[in-house]
């Protein structure tokens, strides 16, 4: 499948927030804000705007559909997405719109994961103490991807927040913002990007120049 994020254009971003309390966050408070002031990138806080899960379908399908590249950005719950993104995607990516037979507004879009984990990332293998892989756990994710036709990448990951330094939520920060950049750019290499297991394994390998 065709990716629809190009060179030859500006890429808008969506990146849907996902944290239920954000008031305690050490990682995700920081990670947000060396995205926040890149044109052509909307931060739409989900816990923000529906405290009480009251998902306003249209405005939110809207929303999407205005933009290239959809980020769900959020903590690992349970080896999941937080409730209220769970409750988004019920809602949200509707039969008829997303999926079926005249369902095709997401259809061409690029979708991907950006997550915090308690978890070293040692314990995301196979053979680790969780069984299975992050890119395993958000199956779901990929698989609602490739049902509404979208593009999905691999996840951009923070493993081991707890006793996260400064510096190292710092690179993770920059690391995020250079992502963001190149997908609106369109100067990640996609096809070096769907290789890795997570995006941040070392960005730069994965962004190439922007032709002038
Ligand atoms: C309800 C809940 C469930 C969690 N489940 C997991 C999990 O399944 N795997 C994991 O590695 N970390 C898990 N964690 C740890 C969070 O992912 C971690 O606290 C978060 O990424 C830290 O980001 P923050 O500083 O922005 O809150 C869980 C935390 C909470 C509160």
């Amino acid at each position: 499948m065709k990716a629809l994020i190009m060179e030859s254009k500006t890429n808008n971003i969506l990146i849907i927030f996902a944290h239920p309390a954000l008031q305690k966050s050490r990682v995700n408070k920081q990670l947000i804000k060396y995205v926040r002031d890149i044109e052509d990138v909307t931060i739409h806080d989900l816990y923000e705007v529906y405290p009480d899960f009251h998902i306003h379908l249209k405005k939110e399908q809207a929303l999407l559909e205005k933009n290239d590249v959809i980020v769900f950005h959020h903590p690992l719950f349970w080896f999941s997405i937080p409730a209220l993104l769970k409750e988004y995607m019920d809602l949200v990516f509707q039969h008829m719109w997303a999926y079926g037979k005249k369902g095709q507004a997401l259809k061409g879009k690029t979708l991907l994961n950006v997550i915090s984990t308690g978890g070293r990332e040692s314990l995301f293998r196979d053979k680790g103490y969780n069984r299975h892989t992050m890119v395993e756990f958000l199956f779901p994710i990929q698989q609602t991807a490739y049902v509404c036709g979208m593009e999905y990448l691999p996840p951009f990951v923070a493993h081991g927040t707890h006793g996260m330094t400064k510096e190292v939520i710092q690179e993770h920060g920059e690391d995020y913002r250079k992502l963001i950049v190149a997908l609106k750019d369109g100067t990640l290499d996609i096809d070096q990007a769907r290789t890795l297991s997570r995006l941040n394994l070392d960005i730069d390998k994965i962004i190439m120049e922007r032709k002038k």
